[in-house]
């Protein structure tokens, strides 16, 4: 219930990416949210109130003239925390960026003084049209927050060109980060995150590797967003999709991570290490793949670099770093150890024969050592979870 109370008044315009706001309203619900829905006339058309109704539990207002509702628009603007507008037609935008005040939304975003988030949908010839430029870039100017429009299928056909609204999963990212920006000690900060296994060449086409699926690290990078952070991720290759708001520096070897930890590390507040770089590499890659003709193949391993020891020794003064321990089978003194020789403030210990935890799950269950020497237990929680007490604890000793 991580928006718990948090106000949300969800503005829904007209347009047939509205069926995507029924996500939004039940997603924001089921995150503890208290979302007060309101549809323009003609967003009616495509979804009838009772739908965000049953969605949110919650009166769902179209007319300016519902009787003992004369205020709403007042109360609505005032009251919420942040106000969503998705879809945001051209027409919905044209009229906010003019001031007018002729539907029950505009109203409310006339009197609005607070945050704006619009997501914008409409045929892709209309978002480019001057007008509606010229009205965003208005918009925007008085601090409305505008995520997308993305490329791809509108109700008319394909297009290579944006037009269409974004994912719900989008919208609801940046209305969490908006949320809790404002409450958290990340906001505006970087933070450094690795991610996934590594790769080590045994020819041009096999790889050394480990069972890391970069779970943890995405979600991390993910949470920390949602507090505001500017979040730079370092992932070895993954199946997982790059989170919402993240440019994703894509990295194959151990010396690859190694590099391009040292050069984000300089802008750092925060690195969390949640990659797990192959520790072993051949020492000398074949140049042409291999036939399985020549029989038994013996590989000769080298270490390679521990990014963490290398890195860390030129780190900002005030970097707060943290890293994982992954050990099989108990290992705490080992994850101290580990805490003291990388000298991180954090070190989160997760026991891979635990089941739940390792990897390859989308939960975890691990214990957080502090550099002071506090521990805290977890339970088995989702990765998400784990993410949010990691930067709990980061924010504490920010
Ligand atoms: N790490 C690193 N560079 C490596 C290996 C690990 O920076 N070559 C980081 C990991 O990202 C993690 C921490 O060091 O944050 C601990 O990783 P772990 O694999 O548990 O420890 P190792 O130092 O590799 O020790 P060992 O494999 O002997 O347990």
């Amino acid at each position: 219930m991580i928006l718990a109370g948090r106000r949300v008044l969800l503005g829904v315009s007209g347009g047939i990416a509205s069926y995507k706001s029924c996500t939004i309203a039940r997603r924001l619900t089921e995150a503890g949210a208290v979302v007060d829905v309101v549809l323009t006339p003609s967003a009616a058309e495509f979804v009838r109130p009772v739908t965000f109704e049953a969605l949110t539990g919650r009166p769902v207002l179209v007319s300016l003239w519902e009787p003992g509702q004369s205020l709403a628009h007042v109360h609505l603007a005032r009251d919420a925390e942040l106000a969503v507008v998705a879809p945001a037609t051209a027409n919905l935008i044209a009229r906010a960026a003019l001031g007018l005040a002729d539907d029950l939304l505009s109203a409310c975003l006339l009197a609005r003084t607070g945050p704006v988030l619009l997501a914008p949908a409409m045929n892709d010839r209309m978002f480019a049209h001057p007008a509606t430029q010229e009205n965003l870039a208005t918009l925007e100017k008085r601090g409305w927050e505008i995520v997308g429009p993305a490329v791809g299928a509108l109700a008319e056909g394909p297009s290579d060109l944006p037009g269409r609204m974004v994912e719900p999963e989008e919208v609801l990212a940046h209305i969490e980060r908006l949320l809790r920006s404002s409450g958290s000690r990340l906001r505006g900060k970087r933070v450094l995150v690795t991610a996934g296994a590594t790769r080590e060449p045994i020819d041009p086409v096999r790889v050394l590797s480990n069972r890391s699926s970069g779970r943890m690290g995405y979600a991390v990078a993910a949470a920390a967003f949602a507090r505001g952070a500017d979040v730079v991720l370092v992932s070895g290759p993954t199946a997982l999709e790059a989170p919402v708001g993240i440019a994703v520096t894509p990295v194959e070897t151990t010396e690859d991570l190694r590099r391009a930890v040292a050069r984000e590390l300089k802008r750092a507040d925060v690195l969390v290490m949640a990659a797990a770089p192959s520790d072993f590499r051949p020492r000398a890659p074949a140049g042409a793949k291999r036939p399985r003709g020549e029989g038994a193949l013996k590989l000769e391993l080298e270490p390679t670099d521990d990014v963490l020891a290398s890195t860390v020794k030129g780190r900002p003064k005030n970097l707060v770093a943290v890293g994982f321990a992954l050990e099989v089978g108990g290992g705490l003194d080992r994850a101290r150890e580990k805490l003291m020789g990388k000298q991180l403030d954090f070190i989160v210990h997760n026991d891979a024969a635990e089941p739940g935890a390792g990897f390859e799950v989308d939960t975890n269950r691990v214990t957080i050592i502090a550099r002071g020497g506090e521990v805290t237990n977890l339970p088995l929680l989702s990765k998400r979870d784990v993410a949010e007490r990691i930067l709990d604890a980061v924010e504490r000793v920010l």
